[in-house]
This record gives C-alpha cells, structure tokens and sequence, in this order.
C-alpha cells in the first residue's frame, strides 16, 4: 500500500532534506515526517549503503529522491546523518566536496562529539537523538546544537521534530543520562516488563508464558493511560495499589532493595563506555 504525505507541508518549497542512512532510525524518521506532512516528498533525498532499503522506501514514498550520498549533499540544505558511529567517517569523506557553511548537519549518533564535528566540516552542526516512539509520533526527541547553529536553525528543528515527537533542547553534557532515559528507554522498559513476565512464570510452571504475557502487556498499557490520561502521579499509583502490610507492598519493599542500585549501575557504565567510545572516534 502507498503512504502518501498530507496535504499540509511546514517546508512546501523549503529547502532540499536529505537522510544519509536510511536503516533503522533514518527510516523511521523519514517515514514519520513524511507522514506527518511536515516534509513534501519532492524535497526529500534519501542516500543508503545498500540499495534494498531504499528501493523500499521509494516503493512507500513515490516522489522522494533516492541518491548518492554525495549527490544528496549537493543537493540538501539540511542533512541528517543518519548511520552508525564507526560509518561517520566514511560518509563525512564521500560529502566532503559539496559541504559549506550553508548546510545545516543533523547527526543521530551521540558517539560523535558536536566540537569533533564543527571541527571538521564547514557546515552549522546540531545533535538529534530520536527515539523509536516516533514511529507512531509520539515521545521525546532530544536536540543538542552546536555553536554555529542560528535561531532560524533551532526554530526549524523544533517545528520539523515537532510534528513526530515533543523536541528537548539539552546541553551535550547532559546527552548520556538523557538518551538513556528518552532513547533506550523504550528499550529499557520493555526488558523490565518482559523480565517480569518471565520470572512470574518461572516461579509458578502452571502459569503460562502466553497469560503473563497479556497481564504484563495489558496492565502496563493500562498503567501509561492512568498516568497520561488521569494525569496520576507514581507516589499515587503505589499509594492506591500497595496498601500497607500487603502483598504489593512487600513487593515494592524487595524491588527497593535491587533495583535503585541496578539503575546506578546501568547510567554508571553507560556513560563511562560512551565517554571511552567519544575519546576514540577518529572523524
Ligand atoms: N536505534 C535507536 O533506537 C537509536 C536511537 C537514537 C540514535 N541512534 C543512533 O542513530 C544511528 C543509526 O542507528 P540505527 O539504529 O538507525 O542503525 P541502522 O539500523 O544500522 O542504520 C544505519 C544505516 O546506515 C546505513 N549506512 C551505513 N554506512 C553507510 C554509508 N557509508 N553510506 C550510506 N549509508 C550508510 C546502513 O546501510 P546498510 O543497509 O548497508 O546497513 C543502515 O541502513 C546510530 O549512530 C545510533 O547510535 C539509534
């Protein structure tokens, strides 16, 4: 079935966006603002290493430039790199020639550093973390920006964002614990809750993978509309839920004692190999 983008565009006529890696976050964002409307597909290049990708993307999205990965920088006024750290280098080297201090450069990979970047290309920098939920646009995308970004350089990322994801402006040093948060935290959430499902069943045999499943499943659902619908509060949900000398709150009591320090350790080493990996990027 074709998408086909809404009628509405924010950059009808703007500048020529490009989206160097098409794989599992190019993808998804180039969807997603397609989709949106916020980008016509006549002003949308895509570039990928390996043609598949792009053949499908095309095949959704009649209209969108599939291309090289230095055509597309000769042709975008706003590029989003979009492949994963040990790949900058090789694609920064292939559009080197067509860079210039008119382009805006968008990377998604925190492994780069913004200085490391401004000091090597000639075009304004910025830092764009997404997260998997704007797929259905929906949830945070963190923005860092670099020292030569213009407000007309925030006001467009914050609109472009804004029509997939809540956009977050942060400070870099901030980057790790937030990405962990808003980034993995899809990711994070769903071990905790298949975690628990497993362990449920693993401590009672009868107890079927299948049902853990859904109760685990549906109530976690359920729970993300209390919060979001009813607008209530963590301390409120365990305070209508744990009563006193219960089951709920004895449970509560166990996880207190393990899980705050799993979370420490977690954000701990994270940013410690983040901070290793940024240390040994060679752009
Ligand atoms: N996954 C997440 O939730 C997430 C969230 C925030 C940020 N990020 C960051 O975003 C970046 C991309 O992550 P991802 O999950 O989208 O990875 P991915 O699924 O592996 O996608 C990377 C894409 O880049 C393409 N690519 C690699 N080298 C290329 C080159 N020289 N020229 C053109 N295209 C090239 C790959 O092409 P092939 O088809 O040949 O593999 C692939 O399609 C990473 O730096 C990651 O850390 C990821």
């Amino acid at each position: 079935m074709l998408e086909r983008a809404q009628s509405v565009c924010i950059r009808e006529g703007g500048m020529n966006t490009g989206f160097i890696g098409v794989g599992g976050m190019g993808g998804m964002l180039v969807r997603a603002l397609l989709r949106a409307g916020a980008l016509a597909p006549k002003d949308v290049y895509a570039a990928n290493r390996s043609q598949a990708k792009l053949d499908a993307l095309v095949a959704h999205f009649p209209g969108i430039h599939a291309t090289s990965n230095s055509q597309l920088a000769a042709h975008c006024g706003l590029i989003f790199l979009c492949v994963g750290p040990t790949d900058i280098a090789v694609v920064l080297a292939q559009i080197d020639p067509e860079l210039s201090s008119r382009q805006l450069l968008v990377t998604t990979s925190a492994a780069a550093p913004l200085k490391a970047l401004e000091d090597r290309v000639p075009c304004r920098v910025a830092m764009l973390i997404p997260s998997i939920t704007q797929e259905i646009g929906s949830g945070i995308a963190l923005l860092m920006h670099g020292s030569r970004v213009t407000p007309e350089d925030r006001n467009l990322l914050a609109e472009l964002l804004g029509r997939i994801s809540q956009p977050i402006v942060i400070r870099e040093s901030l980057a790790r614990p937030a990405i962990g948060l808003a980034s993995g935290g899809p990711a994070l959430i769903a071990y905790l809750l298949q975690s628990m499902a497993d362990e449920a069943v693993r401590s009672n045999p009868e107890l079927s993978p299948e049902l853990a499943d859904k109760l685990v499943r549906e109530t976690a659902i359920a729970t993300m509309r209390l919060i979001a619908a009813a607008n209530m509060t963590r301390e409120e949900i365990i305070g209508r839920v744990a009563a006193p000398g219960g089951m709920t709150a004895l449970a509560i009591e166990i996880l207190s004692r393990y899980v705050p320090q799993a979370w420490q350790a977690v954000f701990r080493e994270t940013a410690a190999r983040e901070m290793k990996s940024r240390q040994s990027l060679a752009l």
